[in-house]
């Protein structure tokens, strides 16, 4: 496809620092815009040391409009492929204020911006937990909205302005992806997911746990109604996900048209599962304990993965192996765990 200038917004994060190098390896030319408030500075040296070129990065939070009007000027993006925003539910409860206004205010700014500078290709991160506690597993795009906290309820009014913004002008074509679970980490070992604070997610938790770092596993809950009473989840390779932003953007420039997906493999492992997985690609004994059921959680999120391959044509390609391995490689790698 043609070459586009794409604006990554929060593009030194886990998932954003993996799409910049899907889109700089599909041909683009990319400027990251990150305000470092959870990723770090080294992510942008590690990523020019893997494309062998300096990385374009701005540092700005999505919230001000003055930095981005700077940066459009500058940089006259085609596309923005928006990252920045908060996603630790348990602190949406307690800040919620946080949560509307970087995920809410710094969309709505975003999108003037853009508006203003002639940009109307956006693709945008939401997620399976728009869905809340679903009726149907695996499930489509077309299950309902269930709001369970601040993060999730960011997640569908983002996806609601978007809505009602492409219906009041035809020019805008926006893709909204869902991500499910996602996991591993590049190929190079260089870039990963690193948590500064004792991690929220189980794979970053059982990465830590493999290092040392953290004594055990607490698996929240085994009576949930699965095959082994523990959670079950659709992991996609943090690589699989990437690339279907680089789908994403060029199916809004072939078509002129927006389109909303689920992001996911299509196939559940429980938490038990993953521990073994992590148990084979480390080489390590991994203790857990089974502890209480965390508040909110939801059983089983798998996605119906049909509409992404029909519309996009994506598929993934690697397994739950590949995502353990790939994540034990970066986390016990020289390049995980800075201090910056
Ligand atoms: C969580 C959020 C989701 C958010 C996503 C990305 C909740 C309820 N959901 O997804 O909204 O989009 O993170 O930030 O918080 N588990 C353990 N022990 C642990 C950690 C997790 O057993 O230490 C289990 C969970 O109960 C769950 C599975 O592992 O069954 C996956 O959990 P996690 O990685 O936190 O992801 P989600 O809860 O799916």
């Amino acid at each position: 496809m043609a070459k586009q200038r794409v604006l990554l917004t929060g593009g030194a994060g886990y998932i954003g620092s993996h799409t910049y190098l899907a889109l700089v390896d599909a041909g683009h030319e990319v400027t990251i815009l990150d305000s470092f408030a959870n990723a770090r500075q080294s992510v942008i040296d590690r990523l020019g040391r893997i494309i062998g070129t300096e990385v374009d990065v701005i540092e700005a939070d999505v919230r001000d409009a003055h930095a981005l009007g700077a940066a459009f000027a500058a940089g006259r993006f085609d596309a923005v492929v928006h990252f920045a925003a908060l996603k630790a539910v348990s602190e949406s409860v307690e800040k919620p204020l946080d949560y509307f206004d970087v995920n809410i205010g710094g969309l709505t700014t975003l999108l003037r911006v853009m508006d203003a500078h002639d940009c109307r290709r956006l693709v945008f991160s939401s997620s399976a937990t728009v869905y809340g506690v679903p009726d149907e597993t695996p499930t489509p795009e077309t299950a309902e909205f269930r709001g369970m906290n601040p993060y999730g309820q960011t997640k569908i009014m983002g996806e609601q302005i978007l809505n009602w913004l492409s219906a009041s002008d035809p020019r805008w074509a926006i893709g909204i992806l869902r991500y499910f679970n996602p996991a591993g980490a590049h190929g190079s070992a260089m870039i990963g997911e690193d948590p500064r604070d004792i991690p929220n997610n189980l794979m970053p938790f059982i990465s830590k746990v493999a290092k040392g770092e953290l004594p055990k596993i607490s698996v929240f809950g085994d009576d949930y109604d699965t095959p082994d009473g523990t959670g079950v989840r659709d992991y996609i390779h943090v690589e699989d996900l990437a690339r279907g932003h680089v789908l994403s953007l060029a199916r809004l420039f072939e078509s002129g048209e927006g389109h909303l997906v689920n992001l996911g493999t299509g196939r559940g492992y429980s938490v038990l599962e993953v521990i073994a997985a992590y148990k084979r690609a480390s080489n390590r004994d991994l203790a857990y304990e089974i502890a209480p059921r965390r508040p909110g959680d939801v059983p089983i999120y798998v996605a119906a993965a049909g509409k992404a391959a029909d519309v996009l044509g994506f598929r993934t390609e690697k397994t739950l192996d590949e995502m353990c391995a790939s994540s034990w490689a970066w986390i016990s790698g020289p390049h995980s765990g800075g201090t910056d």
